[in-house]
């Protein structure tokens, strides 16, 4: 697979989790990478040295602003992956507004805006990636997970719409869906034995997934082997969808 070294990528979320191991991917195959996280420079400074990235920032997607000053801070880049987002675990009967604004924001408001601000120099330039992460739950219900399940779906929305109008300026747009991945984000479940051992139980590959099994698609997708993949989503979660 050939690559597409000095490019400058941003992932964003990649303090931890599912983004620090794209981002670790990437270092390693030669792209120059900025980690972003959402307030602490000293933690996402420390994995930027971990894994030989370039570059770091923080910026709090929750607040629009800070949004835009993201772009601000990073100027322009090529490939663009949208991994960063919130999750509030509540039914849908109890929901929160202040949760509702704040998944809504994150995941759907900054996704939109940081598409607008850097595709323009990706069509300048005729060469562009942007991958948003979203999620098995698009396909699975989960009762506790309803907006932010809906959250992920607008963005695949986002992404095929984008998708058929960059096309023609070489700019791929393209949807990562993990299932369920051991990250910080899931330790509760993931560190007890019997909340583990249920949801393995709905996943036909009978594991979890790590964060490295997410980061070889999106290493496609940057690639030059992913230049005519657009407007898709491609799901890494052992079969959990089925
Ligand atoms: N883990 C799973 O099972 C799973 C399954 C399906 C989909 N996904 C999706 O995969 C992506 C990564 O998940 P993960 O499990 O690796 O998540 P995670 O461990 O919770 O990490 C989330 C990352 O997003 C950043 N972030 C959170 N709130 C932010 C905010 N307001 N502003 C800016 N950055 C913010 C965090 O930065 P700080 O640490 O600096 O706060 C962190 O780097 C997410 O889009 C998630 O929805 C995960």
């Amino acid at each position: 697979m050939s690559d597409q070294k000095a490019k400058r990528v941003l992932v964003t979320g990649s303090s931890q989790g599912i983004g620090k191991a794209i981002a670790a991917e990437l270092c390693k195959a030669g792209y120059t990478v900025i980690v972003h996280g959402s307030r602490s420079m000293e933690k996402v400074r420390s994995v930027m040295n971990e894994i030989g990235a370039h570059e770091a920032v923080v910026a709090d997607l929750s607040d629009m602003d800070e949004v835009r000053g993201l772009y601000e801070k990073t100027g322009d880049i090529d490939c663009l992956i949208l991994n960063a987002s919130v999750q509030y675990k509540e039914t849908w009967d109890c929901i929160s507004e202040e949760a509702m604004d704040k998944q809504i924001t994150v995941n759907v408001k900054s996704t939109l805006t940081l598409i607008q601000l850097y595709a323009p120099a990706m069509k300048k330039n005729g060469f562009g990636r942007i991958i948003t992460i979203g999620s098995v739950n698009q396909y699975r219900q989960h009762p506790e997970l309803v907006l932010y399940s809906a959250t992920k779906c607008a963005v695949m929305s986002l992404v095929k719409n984008i998708a058929k109008q960059l096309a023609p300026y070489g700019v791929t747009v393209n949807n990562v869906a993990p299932g369920a991945i051991a990250t910080p984000r899931n330790a509760d479940v993931y560190n007890d034995d019997e909340k583990r051992q249920a949801v393995e139980a709905v996943i036909p590959m009978g594991r979890f997934g790590t964060p490295e099994d997410c980061t070889g698609t999106v290493l496609m997708l940057c690639s030059d082997e992913g230049s005519y993949i657009t407007g898709t989503d491609i799901i890494i979660d052992g079969g959990m969808r089925l």
